[in-house]
């Protein structure tokens, strides 16, 4: 039996679409078992209905302790059996509780080339340094935001005129590329979790430049 991956949204959702073609190519060994929106109107729970994945929307209200909200979300993925989960533009920070329990299952990707520019808007932040290079980061979610071990990197030129748009684009790019490779790598065993390592294959993987590492 395939495993079961949820995919956590709050907007847009383009990585979790790269996420869910790449399931049904088969290069993901898993199936979507449920998309989790806390907005109602993100156009992530559209583009989830239109491959046809079970979605769910349990909204946070204003004030709602994290780990209350964290504990809906949970039982809806438990109900729909889910084992790994992505977060994709998740735009809500989780409960200890939550990351501790899924801790080794449960991946994120940033749009930076962590540990550089953690938090909000890091590709303003990396234009704000002046950096010639940036790039997205998948990785292992702990409890510390965007601290976790890191699976797979990708780079690319900060040029000049860049603005935040411009270089937004360029970096989202690679990580349609980069999730899906490094969910792949986690889900088929690849690469694990060890403590707080990433062991892994000792060649790059799959790698069609320098410019990404597994
Ligand atoms: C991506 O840049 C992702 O790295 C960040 O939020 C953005 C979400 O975009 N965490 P999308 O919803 O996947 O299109």
């Amino acid at each position: 039996m395939k495993a079961k991956l949820g995919i956590l949204v709050s907007g847009r959702g383009s990585n979790m679409v790269a996420l869910l073609a790449e399931m049904r190519a088969g290069t993901i060994p898993a199936e979507p078992a449920l998309v989790v929106s806390h907005r109602a109107n993100a156009p992530a729970v559209e583009r989830a209905r239109s491959f046809g994945v079970p979605t769910t929307v349990i909204e946070a209200p204003k004030g709602i302790e994290p780990e209350a909200h964290d504990r809906q979300v949970e039982q809806a993925l438990e109900a729909a059996g889910v084992q790994w989960i992505c977060l994709a533009g998740y735009m809500r920070i989780l409960s200890n509780r939550f990351v501790t329990k899924y801790q080794g299952r449960l991946l994120n990707i940033h749009p930076s080339l962590l540990p550089a520019f953690p938090g909000l808007h890091p590709q303003r932040q990396a234009l704000a340094a002046g950096v010639r290079i940036s790039g997205c980061t998948v990785h292992f979610v702990v409890p510390a935001v965007d601290q976790g071990p890191i699976i797979a990197q990708a780079a690319v030129p900060v040029l000049t005129g860049d603005d935040e748009a411009r270089l937004a684009a360029r970096i989202l790019e690679q990580e349609h590329r980069i999730y899906p490779l490094a969910t792949a790598a986690v889900l088929s065993g690849e690469v694990r979790l060890v403590g707080d390592r990433v062991l892994g294959p000792t060649e790059p993987h799959a790698a069609p430049s320098s410019l990404v590492a597994l």
